[in-house]
């Protein structure tokens, strides 16, 4: 591999240290991914700096006029704490000229605004559950089309923020209970879909005009409770203690039949492309049980941890975390961005 000047722009308090000895289990979680792709492009011999940004672009702009990295690697989330900004970073980047890793701004603000990505999926012929958007303030009319049991979500937050056993409602008065407490604890539009039961299935993507995709994963529930509902909770995402006793957690999908497969691939390749995004995603779905498809969302510069799904489904494909890192590297520097041309 050539070597290459890489700027990883962090969240100021998620610069990794050199090294992971004498670190908690639970230090070593909040900064895993950006400990695992330093020690990937350090691996890959680039020659790598961090800088932390956190409400100020100034030192971005010096650090890119005196040292010129080839190429930024965005893991920045937010900017000044606001989710929403993420793409105006990226934005700026692409004003500096400069090219970057992950997703353009305009897919960036597409897919996150969890409304609009589900406009643009409806729109480009791609199922996605029914659904309904109650803005803090006003009152809720549930439609009559949407049928229980339905699940309340944040329309802009990710990560599962707010999705707990409660967000599945089962009636007219639960429902309104979560929406007003989606409203209260978290001042966002409330999203109200309707809850489709059956496997979820995530496809892990990498590229722009033709990305390619890795093999199907699947999130395993194990010996989740019958009495609990099966969606990734905040819980059953982040507890690793609690995946571990439950044997819960994402692995390559099994017997599914080849043509389930093939339609899965196909949709998220459909959906990449409505929702405009580049560099690399992973898109979201549940399978109910007679084989409708749905997209749940798209993630856009999803978690890039070593042990996460996105990377164990391209170790699945053969490609080994270095040499993932080092594509992502590959498809920011080729990106076409406009000023290109
Ligand atoms: N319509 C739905 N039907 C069934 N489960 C859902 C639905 N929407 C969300 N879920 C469950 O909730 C989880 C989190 O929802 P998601 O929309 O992906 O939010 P986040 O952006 O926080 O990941 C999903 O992974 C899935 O398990
Ligand atoms: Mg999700």
């Amino acid at each position: 591999v050539k070597k290459r000047r890489v700027l990883v722009l962090v969240h100021p308090t998620l610069i990794p240290p050199a090294s992971l000895r004498g670190r908690s289990a639970r230090e070593i979680e909040e900064w895993r991914v950006e400990f695992d792709v330093v020690a990937a492009l350090r691996g890959l011999r680039h020659d790598v700096r961090i800088l932390g940004v956190l409400d100020s672009l100034i030192e971005l702009d010096a650090t890119l006029r005196d040292w010129r990295p080839h190429v930024v690697f965005n893991l920045l989330e937010e900017f000044n704490g606001i989710v929403s900004y993420e793409s105006h970073v990226v934005a700026h980047l692409e004003l500096m000229q400069q090219p970057y890793t992950g997703c353009n701004p305009r897919g960036l603000m597409l897919a996150r605004d969890k409304l609009l990505c589900k406009q643009l999926l409806v729109a480009a012929g791609i199922r996605t559950p029914a659904f309904h958007a109650v803005a803090p303030g006003s009152v809720l009319r549930l439609p009559a089309v949407l049928k229980f049991p339905l699940i309340v979500k944040s329309a802009r937050d990710d990560a599962s923020l707010g999705i707990a056993q409660g967000s599945v409602v089962r009636n007219l008065a639960q429902c309104h209970a979560r929406v007003r407490f989606m409203h209260r604890q978290f001042g966002a539009v409330a999203l109200i879909e309707e809850y489709i039961p059956g496997r979820e299935l995530y496809v892990a993507m990498l590229g722009d005009m033709r990305p390619r995709t890795f093999p199907v994963w699947e999130l395993q529930f194990g010996r989740l409770p019958a009495s609990m509902s099966r969606i990734a909770t905040r819980h059953i995402k982040w507890d690793r203690a609690y995946q571990h006793r439950l044997g819960i957690g994402p692995r390559r999908a099994m017997d599914l039949p080849r043509k389930a497969l093939t339609h899965v691939t196909s949709t998220a390749r459909q959906a990449y492309r409505a929702l405009q995004l580049s560099g690399y995603a992973r898109i979201d779905f549940r399978m109910r049980e007679d084989g409708e498809l749905f997209v749940l969302e798209a993630n856009p510069n999803p978690n890039l941890a070593r042990i996460e799904d996105f990377a164990t489904s391209a170790a699945a494909a053969g490609i080994h975390y270095e040499k993932l890192i080092g594509q992502i590297v590959a498809t920011g520097l080729a990106h076409r961005a406009e000023w290109r041309s």
